[in-house]
């Protein structure tokens, strides 16, 4: 898929690239980004949102994988960015992203950081609860400013999706409940905000969906509670943030449809539901992450050792694993992978990929065929865009990869390599444990 193919020397190629000369370039682990299919998932949704003749922004949800290259493809690609945390947002001024593009999330947003996004002039804020309405409003007002914010709302929609990584139910820690009417309360306090200026209202339902009837049933929910909001408080919603958790196809049997085919999907439940109550057609926000950037990954590693238990198992080992790529140890989420440099030949044998870490869980793959796999090979595997480099760790003290973005046979990189002095540089020995000589 993307610009990923076979060359002639039998070897994964991507963005125009050999892999086996990325690897000789930059080492192993690496993760190599197909800048074209980035760019050309962000322009799906674009263009969906522009067929729909609706209002819109599409707000890249960083967390997914976060790195100041990244920031310079959203602004390019005219997006705006999603950012939960202090460090993505500082990760987003420092590659010059505009500010009144961004968008805060989080249930658990610090004074620290309102005062930092208030200071930049952040587009908007997804307020999360009721201490956060106060915190933000009090500073707002410190700061002699008002700022947008959008509510986020638990419509009480479950995402068919893992347990961990659906958050569209009334049981979670995010938002405000729909059912109980905590959704209605926080409507009404935040209207009365001096220093708040309510936009409309935020609603994700999970993560890695596949079926549109999820977001048309919170486009459905969203769109009852703001005719109820408009006749109780004649308050109007100017904007509906929709969220993200668009699927993708990691596996021969995932089965997402098309970007269009969602966005088609949320458009037509809105201009639906809102035109039935004659209500002002409201500008509709997403926030893909997975779907811009998770199949445009790629990370290769080298083959160390290997460990054959006759009528058991055969486990290859390669040099990363869980520290790059959490996701099966904590989702127990599945992979393909290839040999890279040996992309011709056919399968021969059933192996587990393994990693490096000390602890048993620390598995890539189960059971995937190959070709004869002899040490020193490239394994390719496929789909790592999202939540890996993002989510990778320095456990047992592992370097963190490097990051290149690959396009028209170049390659760039964008993330350095970790050096140990990373690893050791925050690192502080107490005076009285320093060695008298
Ligand atoms: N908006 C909100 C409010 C979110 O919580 C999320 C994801 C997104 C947007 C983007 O969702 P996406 O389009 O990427 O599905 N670490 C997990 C995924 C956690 C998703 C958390 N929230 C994984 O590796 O599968």
């Amino acid at each position: 898929h993307g610009t990923s193919k076979i060359n002639n020397k039998g070897h994964l190629e991507i963005g125009g690239v050999d892999a086996t000369a990325l690897v000789s370039e930059y080492g192993t682990p690496l993760y190599v980004f197909d800048e074209a299919l980035v760019r050309q998932r962000c322009r799906e949704f674009v263009s969906a949102f522009q067929a729909s003749g609706l209002k819109y922004q599409v707000a890249y949800a960083s967390k997914a994988f976060m790195v100041m290259a990244m920031c310079r493809i959203v602004e390019e690609e005219g997006m705006s960015l999603d950012v939960v945390s202090d460090g993505e947002l500082y990760t987003a001024l420092q590659a010059g992203f505009p500010a009144e593009r961004i968008h805060f999330h989080g249930n658990n947003k610090t004074p620290e950081e309102i005062e930092m996004a208030i200071d930049a002039r952040i587009g908007c804020f997804v307020v999360d609860n009721f201490d956060e309405l106060q915190l933000l409003n009090a500073i707002a007002g410190e700061k002699r400013q008002k700022v947008n914010i959008l509510l986020r709302i638990t419509p009480g929609v479950e995402a068919h999706t893992h347990e961990y990584i659906s958050t569209g139910q009334t049981d979670s820690k995010f938002g405000f409940d729909l059912g109980n009417g905590s959704a209605f309360r926080a409507i009404k306090e935040a209207s009365e905000q001096a220093h708040l200026q309510l936009l409309g209202v935020h609603s994700h339902i999970g993560s890695q969906i596949f079926e549109v009837e999820g977001f048309r049933m919170a486009a459905e929910k969203v769109a009852a509670f703001a005719v109820e909001v408009r006749k109780e408080l004649s308050v109007i919603f100017p904007v509906i943030n929709l969220g993200g958790g668009f699927g993708i196809r990691y596996m021969e049997g995932d089965t997402p449809l098309p970007v269009a085919v969602y966005v088609k999907a949320i458009t037509d439940a809105i201009k639906e539901n809102f035109g039935a109550n004659d209500y002002p057609l409201p500008e509709i926000w997403v926030e893909p992450g997975r779907s811009i950037v998770g199949d445009a990954g790629t990370t290769l590693y080298t083959i160390g050792t290997t460990k054959d238990i006759p009528g058991v198992r055969k486990y290859i080992a390669v040099n990363g694993g869980m520290t790059d790529n959490p996701r099966p140890a904590l989702y127990e989420s599945e992979y393909e992978a290839m040999l890279a440099n040996r992309a011709t030949e056919q399968p021969e044998e059933v192996v587990s990929i393994a990693g490096k870490c000390c602890e048993s869980g620390d598995m890539l793959i189960w059971d995937i065929q190959l070709p004869k796999v002899h040490v020193g090979d490239v394994l390719a595997v496929s789909c790592t865009g999202a939540y890996n480099y993002a989510m990778a760790s320095n456990y047992n003290r592992i370097r963190r990869p490097a990051v290149v973005f690959v396009k028209d046979g170049q390659s760039d990189l964008v993330v350095k390599r970790e050096t140990y002095n990373d690893i050791v540089g925050n690192d502080v020995i107490p005076e009285r444990m320093k060695q008298v000589s």
